[in-house]
């Protein structure tokens, strides 16, 4: 018989944590047993994986005793706080916080494009999770970067409340109901009221007058495809959708490619879904990213500004795929190859 793993996740009452326990049982992980983790506000309550009902146990440093697995989002500086005693235990940390990407002992992976790179969880025990901005953008752009080498990315992102938490999908939902109605609203999750509106503020700014997250774009994506020539300038945008974040990428390679060569290395790549008859209205949409793992690309375009240029819209589910697919799927690779 194969092996079993027991596997904790670390924020399991979150949005990512919620659907982590979801991938796992979707996914048939091999779990002996699973133990969900949160803040005191819910030791004690109970979830449900695969029929049987789970008590939600608080996240102290001694929590990881005998777990082979423990997958993070609980939020950046929980996971700077216990992931190294996670580790310390012997178990390897997935996190899917900021909090350890850039660190040049952690891998940061994206199971279609550098799997090789987990090996190097052995130096601290973590493996990090990429941004879901991130993560739903290098999957196009690592197969044509291996063809025709990428020069510079201009990326515009139009995310999902979701990739907040539950709270904003909360605000979305009651200054929504509030305003059909007439009623007041609260502003309490963003700045500035989100329903019918885009917020060109993700994340903290920084003294470049770029957010945090658009850095986190820049940074993670070279690491990521392993090259850090590539030009990366981001605009990071929060739109009133619940789920699924779209992108407009524009992309100068080295050598020329047409649209129909990079159609057709989308139509063999993994992880992608080509959605590309303008004709027929048929392109990436958030409402039909959301729910599953394939990231959609489609409106794939000559840019007529450069001599090598590419246009093309992303959508996929920032939950899944831009958080909790993706770790389920390290996981996956971790407990095959590694462990
Ligand atoms: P809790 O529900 O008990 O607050 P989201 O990103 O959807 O808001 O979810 C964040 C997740 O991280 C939740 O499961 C939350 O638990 C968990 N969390 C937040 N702070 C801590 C903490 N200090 N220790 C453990 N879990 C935490």
């Amino acid at each position: 018989m194969s092996r079993l793993f027991n596997v904790a996740v670390a924020g399991a009452t979150g949005a990512v944590g919620n659907q982590m326990i979801t991938c796992l049982d979707e996914r048939d992980f091999p779990v002996k047993e699973i133990t969900f983790l949160a803040s005191s506000r819910s030791a004690g309550k109970k979830l449900k994986f695969r029929g049987d009902q789970v008590v939600v146990q608080e996240m102290t440093e001694d929590s990881f005793e005998g777990i082979d697995i423990a997958l993070f989002s609980a939020g950046g500086s929980t996971s700077e706080r216990f992931a190294p005693f996670a580790a310390r235990a012997g178990c390897v940390v997935i996190d899917n916080s900021s909090a350890w990407r850039m660190d040049p002992d952690v891998p940061l992976i994206v199971p279609e494009v550098n799997p090789h790179a987990i090996a190097r969880y052995t130096n601290k025990g973590i493996i990090a999770n990429p941004n879901c901005s991130t993560i739903q953008m290098v999957v196009p752009l690592a197969p044509i970067h291996r063809k025709a080498g990428i020069k510079r990315i201009v990326v515009s992102t139009y995310q999902a409340v979701s990739g907040t938490g539950k709270k904003a999908i909360d605000e979305l939902f009651n200054q929504t109901r509030a305003m059909i109605n007439f009623l007041d609203y609260k502003t309490e999750v963003y700045p500035h009221r989100i329903a019918f509106n885009c917020l060109p503020h993700i994340d903290v700014f920084l003294d470049n007058g770029y957010t945090k997250e658009e850095m986190k774009m820049v940074h993670e994506t070279r690491k990521i495809l392993e090259d850090d020539t590539i030009g990366v300038t981001a605009t990071t945008v929060r739109v009133p959708v619940f789920f699924g974040h779209s992108e407009s990428v524009n992309i100068e390679t080295h050598k020329k490619m047409t649209p129909a060569e990079v159609k057709e290395l989308m139509e063999k790549s993994p992880g992608i879904k080509l959605v590309d008859n303008p004709s027929e209205n048929v392109y990436p949409l958030a409402i039909n990213a959301a729910g599953i793992d394939d990231t959609l690309v489609g409106r794939i375009r000559e840019d007529e500004s450069i001599e090598n240029g590419i246009n093309m819209w992303i959508a996929a589910d920032n939950i899944r795929k831009g958080a909790a697919t993706n770790a389920v799927q390290i996981a996956e690779l971790l407990a095959k190859d590694y462990l």
